[in-house]
């Protein structure tokens, strides 16, 4: 067809417009265009339902798939926390001569195995804690509290292990406000970060203050270890997130420290430079006067 003809077809229509006789002059290829348009609005948001729906059907999968996993991962912890809490003491027994006397080489062979257990074990219990933690069977049981005692029975507690490894530890704990916090789980989060800085510091220090402001207390944990690259920070505080997977451990305990400070309606953050050192922060709001 001549497309100058189509181009120029047009249809005459009469209309009235505040009384005056009008003519309505419509172009049939604008129409054609129109309903051009119209038809494919309508397949596109025919299209972006089904996508829609594909993605919820995925998003529930995903969450029964989820719940699995972490159903898995409690009923496994469960299975292997009795067998791993009697070989250690066991092990523990035999170390301790108690159970006879042993040569030397048993005696190495022994301190192998009881660091190994020892290690599985606490694998084991940041498992169980993410999941009683997530499934609010571990709701924080508040009490008036010194943040400072806390913090001291964990550092007393690293001590060794940060000698074993000549980092110095140390802290400068101010007068601090008391907080309300459940003190079990408080020195989850103390002691998950003073490990970390520890296991990630090979020479220089670690160092633990606080400060406190009107309504808040802070508490920070700084080290001269490896540090963190920029790009790794926004997800140290995930699930299972390490930086590099050898590095022991699930990669639970600062997931764990956010999850417990945050039913504090407190707030964690991390600052650090690869190779710098980092810092990890944490607040708790100052026991409201009764
Ligand atoms: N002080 C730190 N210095 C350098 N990297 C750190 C520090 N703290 C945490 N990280 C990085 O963040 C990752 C996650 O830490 P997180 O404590 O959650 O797990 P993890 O220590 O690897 O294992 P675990 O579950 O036993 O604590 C670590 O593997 C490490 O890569
Ligand atoms: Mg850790």
């Amino acid at each position: 067809m001549n497309n100058s003809k189509v181009l120029q077809e047009k249809r005459h229509m009469n209309a009235t417009s505040r009384g005056a006789k009008k003519e309505l002059t419509i172009d049939t290829k604008y129409v054609k265009k129109l309903n051009a348009s119209r038809m494919a609005m309508v397949g596109l948001m025919k299209e972006m339902e089904r996508a829609r729906k594909e993605l919820e059907h995925a998003y529930e999968e995903l969450k029964v798939l989820d719940q699995m996993k972490d159903e898995f991962l409690e009923m496994t912890s469960h299975e292997l926390k009795t067998p791993l809490t009697s070989m250690s003491s066991f092990v523990q027994l035999l170390l301790d001569g108690k159970l006879g006397e042993l040569k030397e080489q048993q005696k190495t062979g022994l301190e192998i195995i009881f660091e190994d257990v020892r290690r599985l074990e606490d694998s084991v219990n940041k498992i169980m804690d993410i999941s009683r933690l997530d499934s609010g069977i571990a709701t924080p049981n508040l009490k008036n509290l010194k943040l400072q005692d806390v913090i001291q029975s964990v550092v007393e507690r690293a001590k060794p292990l940060a000698e074993s490894k000549n980092v110095k530890i140390t802290e400068k704990i101010n007068k601090l406000p008391a907080v309300k916090g459940d003190k079990m789980l408080l020195e989850k989060v103390v002691r998950n970060l003073v490990d970390n800085a520890i296991k990630f510091t090979d020479k220089g220090e670690v160092l633990i203050e606080t400060s406190s402001g009107k309504d808040y207390v802070v508490v920070c944990v700084r080290d001269t270890g490896i540090g963190i690259g920029q790009g790794d920070i926004p997800r140290l505080f995930t699930k299972f997130f390490q930086v590099d997977h050898s590095t022991p451990g699930p990669g639970l305990g600062l997931c764990i420290c956010k999850t417990i400070v945050e039913a504090h309606g407190g707030k964690i953050w991390a600052e650090s430079k690869l190779g710098g050192g980092s810092a990890f922060i944490f607040t708790l709001p100052v026991k409201e006067n009764d």
